[in-house]
């Protein structure tokens, strides 16, 4: 027997079998890799105003130090040499961009996809497209565009702009909350789709949120643009503002022809990136970035990339976003998932707190909750609504947005304000007790809206 060769077998700290002999010394182990360290998480957002808690990454985002000091070079490389940059980097800076989008969300092709400042901007380029068929003569006076009740605030006034003002019909879907499933959305959906039909019209658009800002609630929208193809729509425009980070976000699956994400919200970008994606059988060709430049005819993705001397820089960032995000288990799937799990956690202990209820199931949630407020609080209009919110960050440091929820006729003491939680990497445990502990003090002391001036 050689007994100086006798091997055995052993487990390596990733789980793979490896041999060893007892007179070699054994292989190195592998190591798992190493993901942030919550210290290191600390760092990267110690810019943030450490006295305010800070439970509303959904308004603005948030964008790490890695990132901040990446942006800072883009614009040094700029500054130090402005030629050099325009002709050798920044078109080449933004394909890359593109290609890392086009991987995270699964297009087909980088052509479909655009860099643009914000959501806002994306939304003004496709309805100013639709309003184009209108003056084109494609589609007819008093043809329909459907969005829903509770699209944001900027895009309504984007159709308004656009679409109503070359002729659209637009309805709005009427959606409930609190609600209990998605289905309730999916059967506002089909009728509002049958009255864009009624009287001989056409219904050429469909607008639809994957996650409304306010009140925040996941849409199923598969089902939506599913119906949707089903029932002749000619375009479909999916608003997803918080998408990529928040919800599952996949060309191919959604099957929509325009979406849109902003990059700075649960993307850890700064301000202000998103991208269009506009799928390519589609007519792409006739879309327009709002700004004409110099590249007006070369494709949207082409155009939006030059509209004129500007800071580019939070659009060539994207890669090193993608090396942060990968700091972290599972990338940027791993945090999504963990924020959502924790949001609702969260959502459930407050609930519990003060004797109220979600605006929805946790399956309608994204790593944003609604958290149903003390009716003693007394909101009883957007006005409360906001004065609560100031109260909360100038009293108590706590920034949360609040929404008002108008009662039904014949409703008494329900709930009528809701807090939107949101939960992103920065995020701990305590920021949502000191909430908690500011609404039970409140309640405590019979403090009502009615008591503050504006
Ligand atoms: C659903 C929705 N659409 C559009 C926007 C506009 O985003 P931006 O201001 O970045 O353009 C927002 C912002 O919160 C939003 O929630």
């Amino acid at each position: 027997m050689s007994s100086c060769h006798n091997s055995h077998t052993n487990m390596d700290i990733n789980g793979a079998e490896t041999k060893t002999s007892d007179t070699h010394l054994p292989k190195k182990p592998k190591l798992s890799p190493s993901f942030i360290s919550v210290p290191e998480i600390q760092s990267e957002f110690s810019h943030h105003d450490q006295s305010i808690v800070r439970i509303n990454n959904g308004s603005f985002g948030c964008c790490p130090s890695a990132v901040i000091s990446a942006q800072q070079n883009w614009q040094l490389k700029y500054l130090s040499q402005p030629d050099n940059f325009y002709f050798n980097e920044l078109k080449k800076g933004i394909l890359e961009s593109r290609l890392v989008i086009k991987k995270l969300i699964n297009a087909e092709h980088v052509d479909e996809v655009s860099i643009v400042d914000n959501a806002t901007t994306a939304a003004a380029i496709v309805l100013q497209g639709v309003a184009w068929e209108f003056s084109l003569g494609k589609f007819k006076k008093g043809d329909a565009a459907v969005m829903l009740h509770y699209a944001y605030g900027a895009v309504k006034k984007s159709v308004e702009a656009y679409v109503r003002r070359a002729g659209g019909y637009v309805i709005e879907v009427q959606l409930p909350f609190p609600v209990n499933s998605a289905s309730e959305i999916v059967s506002e959906f089909r009728k509002a789709l049958e009255r864009g039909k009624s009287n001989g019209r056409r219904v050429r658009l469909a607008v639809i949120d994957h996650v409304t800002s306010m009140p925040s609630v996941v849409i199923p929208v598969k089902e939506l643009v599913k119906i949707c193809r089903e029932e002749g729509v000619d375009k479909v425009f999916v608003d997803a503002a918080h998408g990529i980070g928040c919800v599952d976000v996949d060309m191919k699956e959604i099957g929509a022809d325009f979406y849109t994400s902003n990059l700075h919200k649960w993307f850890f970008c700064p301000p202000s990136v998103a991208f269009l994606y506009c799928r390519k059988s589609n007519e792409c060709e006739d879309l327009h970035h709002p700004v004409v430049s110099h590249e007006y005819g070369n494709g949207l993705a082409i155009e939006s990339a030059w509209i004129g001397t500007r800071d580019y820089s939070a659009q060539l960032v994207v890669p090193k976003v993608l090396q942060f995000v990968n700091r972290f288990e599972g990338g940027i799937e791993g945090i999504k998932k963990r924020n959502h799990k924790i949001v609702v956690e969260m959502g459930e202990m407050l609930v519990k707190a003060w004797g109220t209820h979600l605006g929805c199931p946790a399956e309608m949630c994204s790593s944003m909750v609604m958290v149903g407020l003390p009716v003693s609080l007394g909101i009883s209009s957007e006005s409360d609504a906001l004065k609560l919110r100031i109260h909360l960050r100038e009293n108590f440091s706590v920034e949360v947005p609040i929404y008002f929820r108008a009662p039904k006729d014949g409703e008494v003491n329900l709930v009528t304000g809701y807090a939107r939680i949101s939960h992103q990497v920065y995020n701990k445990p305590d920021d949502y007790y000191r909430f908690r502990d500011a609404i039970k003090q409140l309640v405590h002391d019979n403090f009502t809206c009615s008591l503050l001036l504006l």
